[in-house]
C-alpha cells in the first residue's frame, strides 16, 4: 500500500521499572534479537519514516538500532524525564510532518506487518481521526493493559490501575498501536492532563476524540500478536511464542525437532530440509545449518555455518566456525575461533579445535587440542595430541601438511611445520620442523632390564638377624 502520508513514532524511552533488572527492557534479547529491533525492523519493512523516542539507556538503544539500520535514517528524539506515553509523543513534535502518525509502543515485539497494513488500510478507508488496535481478553489479572470502555456512544481507554468494572463487559484491551491524524494530535496532545502518578497518558486522546464526535475506529487483533512486555514473565511468554513460531516455520520446511519445546532457535538462523535437531540444542546468532544434518542433544551452534550432511554428536560446541559437507563432530567436541573444518573430516570426542583450519578427510578422533594450526588433507592425528601454541607471551602456528600421521600422545611445540607424508612416533615431543617423507621420533629410547624384578625381591628378603627394612631399589638404571 501507499504509505507516503504516514510516519511512525516508536516509544522506547520508559524506565522498565517492572523488570527490576536496572536495564531497559528494550535491550533484552528475544530469540537472539534486542526487543527494540522487532519494532524498528517492522516499520522499516513498511518503508515508513521512523522517529524513535529514547530516554532511559538511550545511548545503548541508539547504538543497537544504528548498527542494525545502517541504511535507514532514524530520527532519535530524547525524552529527558519519563512522564508517560502522552508526554513521550509530545516530545517528538518537532519531527511531525506526515498527514497521519502511526504510534507504537516499543515493547510489543510480536506485531506483524499484516496487522499494521490492516490498520493503515482501515484508517484511510474510514477517514478516521484515530484508529487503534484492540484485543479480546477478559482475564482480570492482566494489569499491564488499558481496557476499552464503551459508554453510550463514547469510547475511552481506562488504564488497569483505574479500571474497577467487569472485564466481561469491557472485554477488550488496548494494544498500544495508534494511527492518528496529525492535525488532531497537534491540537489536542498538549491539552492532556497528568494522572495521579504524574504521568500523561496518550490513551486519553481516545476519549477526547470521541467526546468531539470524531471517528474513532478500532481494529481487533489476536492477543498473542499484540502482547506487551512489562515483566520478565511476559518476556518469557513472548519468547516462547516467538520461538515456537520460528520452529513451526522450520518444521514446515522439512526440519525435524525431537523436542521442539526444549530447543533454542534464534531469529536469523537457517536450517536445511531433512535436518534433525535433538533435545536441548541451541542454534543461535545467525547460524546456518545445511541439509540432512543431525545436531544431537545438548549441542550449541553459535554464529557458525554447517554445510550439508554433517553430524554433530551430542554435547558439542561450535562457535564462530565453519564445518563443510559430510563431517562428523563430537561427542563433546569444541570448535571455535573462526575454525574451518573441510569435507569428510572427523573431529571426535573431547577434541578442541581453536583458530585452526583442518583439511578434508582428516581425523582427530580422541582427546586432542589443535590451536592456531593449519592441518592438511588426509592427516591422522593420534589420541592425546596437543599443539603447544602458547609460550606465555605469544601464540605460534603449527602446520601439518597432507597425509601426515601424528602418533598418539604427541606434544607439538609451535612454531612448527611437519612436511608432507611424514610420521611422528607415539609419545613424541616434537620441537623441530620435520621434513617431508620422514619419521620423527622424539622420546627416550626404551631400555628393558631383564630379571630386575627377581633380583629386587632377593635383595629385599628379610634376614634372620636384622630387622626388616623397607625394600629399596639398588639396581643402577
Ligand atoms: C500502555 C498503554 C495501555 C496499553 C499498553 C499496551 C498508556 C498510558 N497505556 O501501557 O493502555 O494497554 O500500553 O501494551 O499508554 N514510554 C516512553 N516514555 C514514557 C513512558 C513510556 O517512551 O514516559 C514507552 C515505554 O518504553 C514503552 C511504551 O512507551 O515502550 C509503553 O509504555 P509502558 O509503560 O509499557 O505502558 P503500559 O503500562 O504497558
Ligand atoms: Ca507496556
Amino acid at each position: 500500500m501507499n504509505t507516503q502520508h504516514i510516519q511512525a513514532i516508536i516509544l522506547a524511552g520508559g524506565k522498565s521499572s517492572r523488570f527490576h533488572t536496572g536495564r531497559s527492557k528494550l535491550l533484552e534479547r528475544i530469540c537472539g534479537q534486542e526487543m527494540i529491533l522487532y519494532s524498528t525492523k517492522l516499520i522499516e519493512s513498511l518503508k515508513i519514516p521512523i522517529t524513535l523516542l529514547v530516554g532511559y539507556e538511550r545511548e545503548a538503544i541508539q547504538e543497537v538500532v544504528i548498527a542494525q539500520h545502517p541504511q535507514t535514517p532514524i530520527n532519535f528524539i530524547l525524552q529527558e524525564e519519563q512522564h508517560g506515553t502522552g508526554h513521550a509523543v509530545y516530545c517528538t513534535q518537532s519531527t511531525w510532518f506526515a498527514e497521519h502518525i502511526l504510534i507504537i509502543n516499543g515493547d510489543t515485539p510480536l506485531l506483524t506487518e499484516a496487522l499494521l497494513q490492516e490498520v493503515m488500510v482501515q484508517h484511510l478507508q474510514h477517514t478516521a481521526t484515530i484508529t487503534f488496535v484492540t484485543a479480546h481478553n477478559t482475564d482480570p489479572s492482566l494489569s499491564g493493559y488499558g481496557r476499552v470502555v464503551h459508554t453510550g456512544n463514547s469510547i475511552a481507554i481506562v488504564e488497569a490501575t483505574e479500571f474497577h468494572a467487569n472485564t466481561h463487559e469491557s472485554c477488550c484491551i488496548n494494544a498500544g498501536i495508534y494511527l492518528i491524524q496529525r492535525s488532531f494530535l497537534q491540537k489536542h496532545l498538549n491539552t492532556l492532563v497528568p494522572h495521579h502518578n504524574n504521568e500523561i497518558y496518550l490513551t486519553d486522546l481516545i476519549h477526547k476524540a470521541s467526546q468531539q464526535q470524531l471517528l474513532v475506529h478500532t481494529v481487533s487483533a489476536p492477543f498473542d500478536t499484540v502482547r506487551g512486555v512489562n515483566t520478565l514473565k511476559e518476556l518469557w511468554s513472548v519468547e516462547q511464542i516467538k520461538r515456537s513460531e520460528l520452529i513451526s516455520h522450520w518444521m514446515s520446511q522439512g526440519v525435524r525437532f525431537h523436542a521442539a519445546q526444549n530447543t533454542h532457535i534464534d531469529v536469523d538462523v537457517e536450517i536445511g530440509a531433512g535436518s534433525v535437531i535433538g533435545n536441548g540444542v541451541h542454534i543461535i546468532n545467525k547460524s546456518h545449518i545445511g541439509k540432512n544434518c543431525i545436531i544431537e542433544n545438548s549441542s550449541i551452534v553459535s554464529n557458525s555455518i554447517i554445510q550439508d550432511n554433517v553430524t554433530v554428536l551430542s554435547h558439542s560446541l561450535v562457535y564462530d566456525s565453519q564445518i563443510y559437507n559430510h563431517c562428523t563432530v563430537g561427542p563433546f567436541a569444541r570448535i571455535e575461533g573462526n575454525s574451518l573444518i573441510e569435507e569428510h573430516t572427523v573431529i571426535g570426542n573431547f577434541v578442541q579445535i581453536k583458530k585452526s583450519r583442518v583439511g578434508h578427510h582428516t581425523k582427530a578422533k580422541h582427546l586432542t587440542f589443535i590451536g592456531n594450526s593449519i592441518i592438511g588433507n588426509h592427516v591422522n592425528i593420534g589420541a592425546g595430541t596437543i599443539t603447544c601454541n602458547y609460550d606465555g607471551t605469544a601464540k605460534h602456528t603449527t602446520v601439518i601438511h597432507d597425509n601426515c600421521f601424528i602418533g598418539s600422545n604427541n606434544t607439538l611445540i609451535a612454531p612448527l611445520s611437519i612436511g608432507k607424508n611424514s610420521y611422528t612416533a607415539a609419545g613424541s615431543v616434537i620441537t623441530h620442523n620435520v621434513p617431508q617423507d620422514t619419521l620423527a621420533i622424539a622420546r627416550e629410547r626404551q631400555v628393558n632390564k631383564e630379571g630386575y624384578i627377581s633380583r629386587r625381591q632377593t635383595n629385599s628378603a628379610p634376614s634372620e638377624t636384622h630387622q626388616q627394612k623397607p625394600p629399596q631399589c639398588t639396581e643402577q638404571l
